[in-house]
């Protein structure tokens, strides 16, 4: 039976070879700043979830551990010769993020790149990238949301159930989402040009920012 989440696995495994070409330089912007935003020191446990390409590796300092997640066995295969190229060792794992297969508080940063307006279940993969953040670690969303703008916000809506073939949806409201995962209050910076996407932080209740790896 197709599921929503093999539908989704299918659609990236097919444009896998092509992926870097459409989003990459494209998208970079994002990434650097929530790379930037994350303030990593060595030792910390980063986790990223629907890794892809692995487009972000080449941004992590060495000293960080860097485990990377994602659904389609395409992206990662590509995302496993990157990290050959760039000589980068991460721990890239097949795995669903609405059911991530790791202990509460695994990670100092939990980060989505470009990720949660294409999973089926979005509040679930948000509320799974904060259980597995440890107390006072950073979970970090970098994606586009519906616009505040309403004639903007009219297209998106009607673009939606088209682009969602293409594996993404273009109308998620960012404010719902959050509240409906339940999350705290986060900051939010508009990012890349236009400036069309958000990068989303939030702190996981516990400990202070600065606690632990030390
Ligand atoms: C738009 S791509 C983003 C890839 C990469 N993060 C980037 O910055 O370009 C979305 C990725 O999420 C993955 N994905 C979608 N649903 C997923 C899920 N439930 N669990 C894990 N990965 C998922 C897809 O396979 C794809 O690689």
């Amino acid at each position: 039976m197709v599921t929503a989440q093999t539908f989704v696995a299918h659609v990236y495994d097919k444009v896998a070879s092509v992926y870097d070409w459409a989003y990459g330089p494209l998208l970079q912007p994002g990434r650097r700043r929530a790379v930037a935003r994350m303030g990593l020191r060595a030792g910390m446990r980063v986790l990223e979830v629907g890794i892809g390409t692995g487009l972000t590796l080449g941004l992590y300092p060495d000293e960080v551990d860097v485990t990377g997640v994602d659904c389609s066995s395409g992206m990662l295969d590509l995302a496993r010769e990157r990290c050959g190229r760039l000589g980068r060792p991460a721990n890239l794992i097949q795995m669903d993020a609405s059911r991530l297969q790791f202990p509460d508080g695994s990670f100092d940063v939990v980060f989505a790149p470009y990720v949660i307006s294409v999973v089926p279940e979005p509040v679930t993969v948000l509320r799974e990238m904060a259980r597995v953040c440890r107390p006072g670690g950073s979970v970090i969303v970098l994606n586009h949301f519906r616009s505040r703008r309403a004639w903007l916000a009219r297209v998106e809506r009607w673009l939606s159930p088209h682009t969602i073939r293409l594996g993404f949806r273009t109308d998620l409201d960012r404010d719902a989402v959050f509240a409906q995962a339940g999350l705290p209050p986060p900051t939010v910076e508009l990012v890349n040009r236009p400036r069309i996407w958000s990068l989303v932080t939030f702190v996981t209740p516990g400990e202070s920012p600065s606690g632990p790896p030390g």
